[in-house]
């Protein structure tokens, strides 16, 4: 297996040399993974049908499931989608740059494989400076997913990429770990009224206070209502390897002990750490109680958990509440059964 290159770059002063390399690499067909705000996204040239199959081949991800196209801002997404709604030119205005996806008509010029054959695209403005500058670069719009292998955590790091998908992309740029840590919201303005897809940063309530009410599915079952749009919104996705539990309420200490009891090997993420002295078997993770904090660290947290040879991995579930509806559907998705 040939080794994929990793290359550090400073989003504050990025060298222009490697990411003209980078996108040399895009411009042929090529594959680069690079940082964005939410998680590291493996690109390729969407207009290059073949670059993009390319994409579906190293995630080993299903070809039903379409692709986020990246572009600098909304002028530069004439050739990716066919028409703009007032609802997608208030939130542009408003998000973007940002942890927002929305999807919208497809411009017929754009392959089928990006979509998965769908009529719609979901398009997206990363804030992340490398990602801009090198999609600039490029000249092209960049269809990027997730550099994970279809059905595994999202990489918040350059190491959580090279874990799944090293020798299977050209390039890894590394820019350090990703701020949001968490995919972005993905909204449907092509229904109406428009329809929250994945939660992320962006809540609903600042979705509607621009464009008035979205319907929203309930993000806190962990099975979805069905039929199924977007495939990311499966049940068992983004998820360890270690089988995984999740609880509500203040009883987990509870259930740790007893699994600590049955002689199994324990990861716990916790809000409320209970244990004041090591406990061999035991590995706490104790996390933030803010948010955003929060969902910086999580995919860190399983990524680091799930290397451990572990039996099981229990995780607290945060307060039900619109600010942490991202998490908790990514630790409920992380602990469905398949
Ligand atoms: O934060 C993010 O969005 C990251 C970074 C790299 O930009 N990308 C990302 O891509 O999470 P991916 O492929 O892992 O997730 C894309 C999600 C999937 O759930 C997919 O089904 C949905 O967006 N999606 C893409 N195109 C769609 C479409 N036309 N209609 C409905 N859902 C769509
Ligand atoms: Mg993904």
């Amino acid at each position: 297996m040939i080794r994929t290159p990793i290359i550090r770059v400073d989003p504050r002063l990025p060298d222009e040399a490697v990411l003209e390399r980078a996108a040399s690499i895009l411009r042929g067909g090529g594959l680069v993974v690079f940082p964005t705000e939410t998680v590291y996204g493996l690109g390729a040239n969407a207009l290059d049908a073949a670059a993009v199959a390319r994409i579906f081949q190293a995630k080993g991800r299903p070809q039903n499931n379409p692709l986020i196209v990246h572009v600098t801002d909304a002028t530069d997404s004439s050739r990716v989608v066919s028409h703009w709604p007032k609802s997608a030119q208030l939130l542009a205005a408003k998000f973007w740059p940002g942890p927002l996806t929305l999807v919208l008509p497809k411009h017929p010029n754009l392959p089928a494989i990006v979509t998965a054959g769908a009529p719609t695209v979901a398009l997206r403005v990363p804030a992340h400076e490398i990602a801009r500058r090198l999609i600039q670069l490029a000249g092209t719009p960049i269809a990027a997913p997730s550099a994970n292998r279809s059905s595994e955590l999202s990489p918040t790091t350059a190491e959580h990429v090279l874990a799944g998908l090293d020798g299977r992309v050209d390039l890894i740029l590394d820019a350090g770990p990703a701020q949001v840590g968490l995919e972005s919201t993905v909204l449907d303005l092509t229904t109406s009224p428009p329809r929250l897809l994945r939660p992320g940063q962006i809540t609903p309530a600042q979705l509607e206070a621009i464009i008035g009410a979205i319907v929203r599915r309930d993000f806190n079952q962990a099975v979805p209502d069905a039929p199924l749009p977007s495939p990311g919104r499966l049940a068992k996705h983004y998820a360890p390897r270690t089988s995984m539990e999740c609880l509500d309420g203040n009883e987990n200490a509870c259930r740790v002990e007893e699994l600590l009891q049955q002689g199994l090997r324990v990861g716990w993420i916790t809000l409320k750490p209970a244990f004041d002295a090591a406990r061999s078997n035991l590995v706490v993770r104790p996390m933030p109680i803010e948010p955003a904090a929060y969902a910086a660290q999580l995919y860190a947290a399983l990524h680091e958990l799930d290397g451990l040879a572990l039996d099981r991995i229990v995780v607290d579930l945060p307060p039900d509440t619109d600010e942490w509806l991202a998490v908790r559907d990514r630790i409920m998705r992380a602990s469905a059964q398949d």
